[in-house]
């Protein structure tokens, strides 16, 4: 399997070219470490100098979530279907959502067009899915969430021969941003190269999304080129870094699926898939109990891309500072 649009296989040291190709934009390729944590912490001497590269970086981001038409890196693809949501998520993924039920909800972080969502109401769906077709009646409510508004007439047209509100789309905003009384909870919740791989603040947007969480629910995601639990796969390009990587204080590692693991009331299981091009772990994040806490991760790099380059550190909570608002997180 090759994600050959997402962070495309060319031989670089660092993985923005492809975007500097498609955007021909050559600033592109600039390594921030240590801004974003400079920003949270508030160095004031340091601020001048960081707060502008890291605002740069998230500016470079923004263009590519709000690129139309010949100006969308080949890189950016927003109309994966159902069916590539089935084959890349965890093997459970698909049970989970063929047994939910009318009363049941299902959010999609980063959902690009929706495609995925307008594939499940699709009458394709359930003569592949027989089992649980009673259970599921007029199936789960979903909600397909995305910073920019990519709906297509299909998407309006699918949701004026539903019933109110049993597709919506929101947009404008990031998961964040929204409240647990906007959204309410969910039993299933998917990111395919949606926010989990894009967002600067992996523990805030792991937060949200736990609380957004019913228990015994699960959320399914993914990354990309990371290094995985057991730690046999290096970075897929040539002298590049992985696209996610978590540090200790100490610099030492820590891979992004034992970061999961650390994580109170939930079940956390990671499966490296080796063939695919670039690599992906797998991650299905099973919530037990509600008292869920997060260990903290401090943003220390950022660097736009399909998906952007990330680096955090595990730290302490950090006091908000003049000029980070939740738009530049
Ligand atoms: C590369 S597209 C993937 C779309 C879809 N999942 C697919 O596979 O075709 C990335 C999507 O993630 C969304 N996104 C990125 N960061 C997000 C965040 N923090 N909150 C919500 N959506 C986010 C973008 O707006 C976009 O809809």
């Amino acid at each position: 399997m090759t994600f050959n649009r997402d962070r495309m296989p060319v031989s670089t040291g660092c993985h923005a070219r492809e975007l500097m190709m498609t955007l021909k934009n050559a600033g592109i390729c600039v390594v921030f470490l240590l801004v974003v944590q400079i920003l949270w912490l508030g160095a004031s001497h340091s601020q001048s100098a960081g707060i502008p590269k890291f605002k740069e970086e998230i500016s470079k981001q923004e263009g590519i979530y709000q690129s139309q038409g010949e100006k969308t890196p080949e890189g950016y693809v927003i109309d994966r279907g159902l069916l590539s949501y089935t084959f890349t998520l965890p093997a459970e993924f698909d049970h989970s959502l063929a047994n939910l039920g009318p009363t049941d909800r299902w959010l999609d972080i980063g959902a690009g067009q929706g495609q995925a969502v307008l594939d499940y109401f699709a009458p394709r769906y359930d003569s592949m899915h027989p089992a649980g077709r009673e259970r599921r009646g007029k199936k789960a409510q979903v909600v397909a969430m995305s910073i920019e508004d990519r709906r297509t007439p299909l998407w309006h047209q699918t949701a004026a021969n539903l019933e109110a509100n049993k597709i919506q789309y929101l947009f404008g905003k990031r998961l964040r941003e929204y409240s647990l009384e906007q959204l309410g909870q969910f039993q299933v919740i998917t990111d395919l190269l949606g926010g989990f791989s894009y967002t600067a603040d992996l523990s805030l947007f792991m937060e949200k999304a736990l609380s957004l969480l019913a228990l015994h629910g699960s959320f399914y995601t993914i990354l990309q080129d990371v290094h995985s639990e057991h730690g046999a796969n290096r970075p897929y390009y040539p002298d590049a870094r992985f696209l996610t990587e978590i540090t200790n204080a100490n610099g030492s590692e820590v891979k992004v699926c034992s970061w999961l693991k650390r994580i109170t009331c939930v079940e956390v299981t990671c499966e490296l898939r080796p063939e695919w091009k670039p690599p992906v772990e797998v991650y299905r994040i099973h919530k037990v109990c509600n008292n869920v806490t997060v260990p903290t991760l401090v943003p220390i790099r950022f660097e736009a891309g399909t998906p952007p380059e990330r680096g955090f550190q595990v730290g302490n909570p950090l006091p908000a500072s003049p000029g980070t608002n939740s738009t530049t997180r």
